[in-house]
């Protein structure tokens, strides 16, 4: 092959690699060739142990993303001068930090100051989900860096649980998403669990003979207040399979079964209703759609440059 030939093919090669944002898919092949593996070990090893932290890691991914860009600012404790988002009340229940830690600790042995702790949450997320769904498995780009601000008050910018569909379009929207694309997100509920104090607010006028919330069945209605009967801090799972990643949610949705009032919104907006009942028809749709949407996410906001924390949870 002549030399001008090569060289397109490696100009192509270079673009089809890198995202407009710095980002690449092989962001790390020369400088740490195995941080995807090292991450994936550390994360299959902590979800064998206990499988309830894929739901953890995954919500962490989105906080992140969500509140100045994906730059692990949600992994930073607060200090003396500053409260950190991660001591937010919508924070409290993140779950997973640990397993952040040990992926970054082997890596920094590995190969010392080259994996951001922000790829490191958004493989760690991915690697959740595929636990939780064999067969789910997508690239993602990486090459983010590490933020140095995080604060208290910027989570006012996370979505609350008592928003209805228009106002998700909304906040989602402000973020480039379609709404098409908040609705697969949301899909994330398909793992975990929320406490009493997020859905509270739809029981609140319950007596044993009202059905207070017009769009929620009967029977979960007593379910809910049955846990709720426990304290604020009662978990309830969003759907009947709470570790698996499937569209489980989406039919939960379609039986009035959604839990928070964020979610059941979906279903009842019928601008939303039809994209429900899509991914509640259709797994593999939701899944591909999801897998999309998550790609997305992971490069809102992100740091070109900036810092690799050696500690993700204090700036160097
Ligand atoms: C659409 C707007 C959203 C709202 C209003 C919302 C709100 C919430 C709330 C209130 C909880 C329960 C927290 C608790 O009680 O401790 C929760 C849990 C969770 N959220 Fe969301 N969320 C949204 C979107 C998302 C997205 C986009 C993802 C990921 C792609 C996600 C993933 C999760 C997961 C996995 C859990 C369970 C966590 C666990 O079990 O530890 N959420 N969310």
């Amino acid at each position: 092959m002549r030399f001008d030939a090569i060289m397109k093919v490696v100009v192509m090669l270079v673009i089809m690699l890198r995202h407009c944002n710095g980002l690449s898919m092989n962001y790390y092949m020369l400088s740490c060739p195995m941080a995807e593996f090292i991450v994936r070990n550390s994360v299959n090893s902590a979800l064998r142990a206990d499988p309830t932290l894929a739901a953890g890691l995954l919500r962490m991914h989105f906080h992140d993303c969500f509140i100045e860009g994906c730059d692990a600012s949600i992994l930073l404790d607060s200090t003396d001068d500053n409260t950190a988002e991660k001591d937010s009340p919508a924070n409290l229940s993140l779950r997973g930090y640990e397993v952040i830690d040990d992926a970054k600790q082997q890596l920094e042995n590995q190969c010392p100051g080259v994996v951001s702790c922000a790829d490191i949450v958004a493989m760690a997320a991915r690697d959740a989900v595929l636990f939780s769904a064999p067969g789910l498995i997508y690239d993602i780009p990486k090459g983010r860096k590490d933020g140095t601000r995080s604060k208290i008050e910027d989570t006012r910018n996370l979505p609350p649980p008592i928003f209805n569909s228009s106002e998700l379009i909304k906040m989602f929207g402000q973020k480039g998403f379609t709404a098409q694309e908040m609705v697969a997100l949301s899909g994330g509920h398909t793992l975990g669990v929320a406490r009493c104090s997020a859905f509270k607010n739809r029981l609140k006028n319950f007596d044993s003979t009202h059905d207070v919330d017009p769009n929620m069945d009967t029977q979960f209605m007593k379910t809910l207040v049955k846990t709720c009967s426990a304290g604020d801090t009662a978990e309830q799972p969003f759907d009947a399979t709470r570790n698996n990643f499937d569209n489980a949610y989406y039919r939960a949705l379609q039986r009035q079964a959604g839990l928070l009032t964020s979610d059941q919104t979906l279903m009842t907006d019928p601008n939303t209703r039809p994209i429900v009942n899509a991914y509640a028809m259709n797994q593999a749709m939701f899944f591909f759609d999801f897998q999309r949407a998550m790609v997305k996410m992971g490069q809102l906001d992100v740091k070109e440059t900036g810092q690799v924390r050696q500690n993700c949870r204090k700036i160097n």
